[in-house]
């Protein structure tokens, strides 16, 4: 295969692990196998390395490391925390209140729990992809046992008013859990300015690698044990620890907060205006979703006027970019995020989900702009 590399904007999907990361991985594979809960002196340094990189992440999120649990990651964050609280409040509370514009990680565990007596009531957005406060401050009452809205969007990067939604909760005495999948690592993070008793962490959208997450549970908050066994985590999940992993999501939430203390992230949100902007200017009749409501500064969702998203990126192979819900599954289904903004389907068949990463050039944001812009002109 010859010419360049495809360009990856795909970050908000997944990222590659950073090499630091699987560097202080390396001996967690080989020589320091040892289970951390054994009683021998080895054990009990790899026993230190999983507490050091649970103090790491908290300290991303501003916690307490007592309340960072190891999980696999999004997914098993989300549904625990919700199930967990469903189950705490045990028929005594029977609303869970969502977004319309969780995850399938948030929604469906939402959507079972329906199933099983629930009412799940999914709080609106407005046109610019922000939960409606109004909505919020109605629908969240004493009757509700948790309110589970996420932090940043996967698909369009808006960031949602999870502190002003975290007072109404919890001035009804309900729990609050926030999936941050999209935004630890990529924004500030801190559990006690948002007012949230659980949040969620996914390792592999922080240069961590996959199968590795936390779940915040605030010291105090009974949340019940999700996987019971040998008593591990607390015994709030049991299993001997996957610890080359855990170091991992350490070291990179290690190398997050140095990002985020650096010029990294204003770097990459110039990038991505600077694709924006190309992308606005050169397509007429072309629409970013989001762009008026406070964003992620990685994330672009685009749409060009006559296009599906899949068939524009089958134009471009040039590029690596998400579609619709494309993450979600092989089929091809429209965005739930920009339905529930009220964007018609046939504008929101064009969505192109574009993301940036720590290490994304100007060269590749000019490359994928022209490629793009190309391939509509080509058949305009
Ligand atoms: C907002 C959000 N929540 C949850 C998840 C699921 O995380 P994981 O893939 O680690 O299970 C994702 C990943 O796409 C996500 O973007």
């Amino acid at each position: 295969m010859n010419g360049p590399a495809p360009v990856y904007l795909d970050y908000n999907a997944t990222t590659p692990v950073d090499p630091a990361v699987v560097a202080a991985m390396g001996p967690y594979w080989t020589e320091q196998f040892f289970n951390p809960s054994s009683g021998y002196a080895e054990a009990r340094a790899v026993r230190e390395a999983v507490e050091a990189a649970r103090t790491a992440v908290a300290a991303l999120i501003g916690a307490d490391p007592e309340g960072v649990v190891w999980t696999s990651g999004g997914t098993e964050s989300d549904n625990w925390a919700i199930r967990g609280a469903w189950a705490y409040w045990s028929g005594r509370r029977t609303r869970v209140v969502i977004s319309a514009i969780e995850h399938p990680a948030v929604a469906e565990t939402a959507a079972a729990l329906a199933a099983e007596g629930a009412e799940v009531v999914r709080l609106p957005v407005d046109a610019t992809g922000v939960v409606r406060l109004d909505a919020a401050e109605r629908l969240i009452d004493e009757r509700t046992a948790v309110v589970s809205v996420m932090l940043a969007n996967n698909e369009i990067g808006t960031i949602q008013p999870v502190a002003a939604l975290a007072r109404r909760a919890r001035a009804v005495g309900a729990w609050v859990h926030t999936d941050a999948a999209q935004a630890v690592g990529k924004m500030p993070v801190d559990v006690d300015a948002l007012g949230v008793d659980l949040l969620t962490v996914a390792g592999h959208k922080l240069y961590a690698p996959k199968g590795i997450g936390a779940l915040y549970v605030r010291p105090g908050v009974p949340l019940g044990p999700w996987v019971r066994g040998g008593g591990q985590e607390g015994g709030r999940r049991s299993g001997t620890e996957p610890v080359p992993l855990i170091v991992g999501l350490g070291a990179a939430a290690r190398l997050a907060q140095e990002w985020l203390a650096g010029p990294g992230p204003a770097r990459q949100a110039a990038l991505r205006d600077r694709l924006e902007r190309r992308l606005l200017e050169a397509v007429e009749g072309a629409r970013v979703f989001g762009r008026e409501a406070p964003r992620l500064g990685n994330t672009l969702a685009w749409a060009a006027p006559g296009w599906t998203g899949a068939a524009l990126l089958a134009a471009c192979p040039g590029i690596r970019a998400g579609t619709g819900a494309a993450c979600h599954g092989p089929a091809e289904s429209p965005s739930a995020t920009l339905e529930a903004m009220g964007v018609p389907r046939e504008v929101a068949r064009g969505l192109v989900r574009l993301s940036l990463g720590r290490s994304t050039s100007e060269d590749d944001v000019d490359r994928a702009a022209e490629a793009l812009v190309l391939a509509v002109r080509r058949r305009t």
